[in-house]
């Protein structure tokens, strides 16, 4: 076999890379696989069907065989594998080439290993690629963070490979070091705050409004036709129709109600306290799936608090519409705050993010793109110093619209004893962000009445201790 043979490397076959590889021989690049599994490099060059696609189990083979410099992107599980891959390609790489770890590692590792490798004239690209399955195989969106002159490199490949919005592909460079792994670790907060909101959608109409699930997927599929249109809802409608060969029921309502979690919502969590920048609706989500885990405890307290969720009484139709008027707030907010999180971030860690360019490439083959993205990508190109994206003009107008069912919405479900944590913090956010005053005076004045931790006066320069006690 002839060195140079192939434009691109993956390693790791499951079906994440196997499908992006088979994606870029639809556009004519020769991909070169490698997986310790012989089955795995069988299965791609199965797959592939005669395209120039080659599976290779010798890690001295697989480099061997790629152009310079080289393109070799992992799909390996986050973690202590990508550093092991990593010291396993190390010897057999050279200067300039490009490594890109395409999984959902955490942005302060990838951080860590674009130094480490810098050292050695390697280029390391920590890459979001968001889509799944099916995104990997038909067009992801991209996000690439590392080297901006590397980038140029691999750039034709990933433009090939990405979805396509209005023509234009779902990837662009978005900045240096581990920009890439922070934008989509945000990305995954996002979707875990619309993956809640929805849920909480779910318990109103079935708990509240008594539904049945035909009803409540009908409704999934007219709001998806609308203003709220969006992948989650789509596939969510897609939920609300599906059973299992033979069986009268839907497979939904044989699913465990215990969530999983790999890590990213968390991490958005974590790190959006450390930079002191909140978004209480993606922490509701990352709090409310853990607090699903806790499924005997919650058996045992049903026990000793019984209660069932009222039923909400009124006209249908009318609550309905609130109820789409109160999801459309809500996700506005859920984006928001993963937005200005970005913004943060940017500032905090030199990313120089433009966040028009990534509400574009966004708005096609990810998990949370959506009609509204479009409404995003405006806001930001027309202001590309927004602070905060409520403050865009036609945002505004539509939320003030939205408000007095938003509010009646949430109003009616804490009456009726329902659960909607990430509709209450979103609207809480709402009233919280755009309010002059906020009751923090008191806490303020106790922490300096226990602490002496000093205060500020309004309409008064300098820093105050009182001592709080009359003696
Ligand atoms: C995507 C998804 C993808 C993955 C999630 C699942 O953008 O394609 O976000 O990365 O499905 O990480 O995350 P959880 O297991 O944490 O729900």
């Amino acid at each position: 076999m002839s060195a140079d043979q192939y434009d691109f490397g993956m390693i790791g076959l499951g079906t994440m890379g196997r499908n992006l590889l088979l994606n870029m021989a639809d556009h004519s690049v020769k991909g070169a696989g490698y997986d310790k599994d012989g089955d795995k490099a069988r299965l791609l060059e199965q797959e592939a069907k005669g395209a120039t696609v080659k599976g290779f189990t010798d890690l001295p083979a697989f480099i061997h065989g790629l152009r310079q410099p080289r393109a070799i992107m992992m799909l390996v599980p986050a973690g202590r594998i990508v550093d092991e891959v990593i010291a396993e390609l190390q010897p057999l790489l050279s200067k300039g080439d490009i490594l890109i770890d395409g999984g959902n590692s955490y942005f302060k590792d990838t951080e860590r290993r674009v130094a480490a490798l810098e050292t050695q004239g390697l280029h390391f690209f920590g890459m979001g690629i968001s889509g799944g399955e099916e995104g990997a195989r038909r067009g992801p969106s991209m996000m690439p963070g590392g080297d901006k002159e590397a980038y140029r490199v691999m750039q034709p490949i990933l433009e090939a490979i990405a979805a396509k919005v209005d023509g234009k592909p779902c990837v662009t460079y978005i900045g240096p070091g581990a920009a890439g792994h922070f934008v989509k670790m945000v990305h995954n907060g996002i979707e875990y705050g619309l993956m809640q909101l929805i849920a909480e959608t779910y318990a109103f109409m079935k708990q509240g409004l008594g539904m049945d699930n035909e009803a409540i997927g009908a409704v999934f599929t007219s709001w998806n036709r609308g203003r709220l249109q969006s992948f989650l809802l789509e596939i969510t409608a897609d939920i609300f129709r599906y059973k299992e060969k033979d069986a009268t029921h839907l497979l939904l309502d044989d699913i465990k109600d215990e969530a999983k979690a790999k890590g990213t919502g968390k991490w958005t969590s974590q790190i959006a306290m450390d930079l002191e920048t909140p978004i209480p609706t993606i922490d509701a989500a990352v709090s409310m799936r853990d607090l699903s885990k806790y499924k005997a405890l919650r058996i045992e307290l049903s026990e000793t608090y019984p209660h069932d969720a009222a039923p909400i009484s009124g006209n249908k139709e009318t609550l309905l519409t609130q109820l789409e008027q109160a999801f459309y707030g809500s996700m506005v907010t859920a984006y928001t705050q993963g937005l200005h999180l970005l913004a943060k971030g940017s500032a905090a860690f030199q990313y120089e993010l433009d966040l028009a360019a990534i509400a574009r490439i966004w708005r096609g083959g990810c998990i949370i793109r959506s009609a509204f993205l479009n409404d995003i990508y405006q806001a930001f190109t027309i202001n590309k110093e927004l602070p905060i994206l409520l403050a865009d003009a036609a945002i505004a107008r539509q939320l003030t619209e939205v408000l007095p069912g938003w509010r009646e919405i949430l109003s009616r479900a804490i009456a009726a004893g329902l659960p909607m944590p990430a509709y209450a913090a979103s609207l809480s956010y709402f009233d919280s962000i755009g309010s002059r005053n906020m009751p923090t005076n008191l806490i303020q004045a106790q922490r300096d009445y226990f602490g002496a931790h000093t205060y500020e006066k309004t309409g008064k320069e300098g820093v105050f201790h009182t001592q709080w006690t009359q003696v």
